[in-house]
């Protein structure tokens, strides 16, 4: 009687413990979960780009979604092919630097390596509400460009939303009365919001306009390829600092070899648009890295931010060269003033 009782109860925990999380082939052999790790993992790391209407080619948002995808996750990360990060490691430190850290990896390898099991529904995170004290954007350009502004604004923040997943990248222009052309910035998946640090802001010229241009992902190779979004429903969004900040956002534009620079300056960011190498050559010998951009995603282009600004002093060159033989170097530095130091 006894052991009968045993026996079921014993049968009665194993149908409770796996019957949830029971793969026919796969036996569970990990604590990590999906719907506790794993999803939030991928939500901070890949679904900006694996989601519906996203830019990659399938959703990693719901279990259903991600457990045929297990295995080829688990190659795509240690190979460092996913999330698509084309600075080397080790050189320049970005804010936007999408890549996994050890951790990560580690659990998402646990999770398949054991099973990939689903986990208690309660774990999952709860589903984000819209943020009503969002602050309002100042400018919000809709399609291809904007009106000409009456007055002078200065740009602090943008934020792109891109019409769907057939946009691969897009640019921003100020244009002024004359139609001369200003960089602005740009986008690459996935949809980012840019901040740049306080006191720094870029000039938008009463007169001006703002122009997005948008690049489409090549589908002509498909038998029937889907139309392209109305242009209309691609959205930037601008945000205006309420006075003339101290360090104005100004733009260099990169070419192989040695750069000459306007004065001392603050590297803030940098939009690398092949495959290169570039370091500032000081006045006194010494050199500063300001990175290496691999070329594993070819059409992947994002403007990299720097964690912290990078001082380049007056007098300093800044060096370009291919990595990958095809001799061209392409890219934008964004940078400041030189900052004041307190000696
Ligand atoms: C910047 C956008 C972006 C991000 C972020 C991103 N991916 Fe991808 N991913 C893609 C694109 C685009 C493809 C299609 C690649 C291709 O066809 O070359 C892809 C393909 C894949 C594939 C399929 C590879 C195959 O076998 O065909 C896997 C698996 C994958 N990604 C996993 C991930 C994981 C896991 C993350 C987060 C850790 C991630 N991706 C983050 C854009 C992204």
């Amino acid at each position: 009687m006894q052991i009968t009782r045993c026996a079921s109860l014993f049968f009665l925990l194993t149908v409770i413990c796996y019957s949830p999380t029971m793969q026919a082939h796969d036996p569970i052999t990990t604590k990590v979960t999906f719907n506790k790790e794993v999803v939030r993992i991928l939500e901070r790391r890949c679904q900006g780009c694996h989601r519906d209407g996203g830019y990659a080619p399938m959703a990693l948002e719901t279990y259903d979604q991600v457990r045929p995808w297990a295995k080829a996750i688990k190659e795509e990360i240690l190979e460092r092919r996913m999330p698509p990060w084309n600075a080397a490691q080790g050189f320049a430190d970005f804010s936007n630097d999408r890549s996994l850290t050890p951790l990560e990896t580690e659990l998402l390898v646990d999770w398949v390596e054991g099973g990939a099991p689903v986990g208690d529904a309660k774990n999952l995170p709860k589903p984000k509400s819209p943020d009503d004290d969002a602050e309002k954007p100042g400018l919000v350009v809709a399609g291809e460009s904007s009106a000409p502004v009456k007055e002078s604004r200065w740009i602090s923040a943008w934020r792109f939303t891109p019409a769907g997943g057939a946009i691969q990248s897009a640019e921003f222009w100020i244009e002024d009365a004359a139609k001369k052309k200003t960089y602005l910035g740009n986008w690459s998946p996935p949809e980012q919001f840019v901040e740049w640090p306080d006191g720094v802001a870029q000039q938008l010229p009463a007169g001006s306009r703002v122009i997005v241009a948008l690049h489409y992902v090549d589908n002509s190779a498909e038998a029937s390829p889907a139309p392209h979004p109305p242009v209309s429903k691609n959205r930037l969004e601008l945000f205006f600092s309420s006075k003339a900040p101290a360090h104005p956002v100004r733009h260099l534009d990169l070419a192989c070899g040695a750069n000459t620079i306007p004065s001392g300056l603050e590297a803030l960011a940098v939009y690398p648009q092949n495959a290169m190498e570039m370091e500032a050559l000081l006045p006194n010998g010494s050199m500063d890295v300001l990175g290496l951009f691999r070329p594993d995603f070819p059409s992947y282009h994002p403007t990299y931010f720097y964690r912290q600004p990078i001082a380049i002093p007056a007098g300093a060159r800044i060096a370009a060269h291919s990595v990958d033989n095809k001799a061209s170097c392409k890219a934008i530095l964004a940078y400041s003033a030189e900052l004041r130091r307190r000696r």
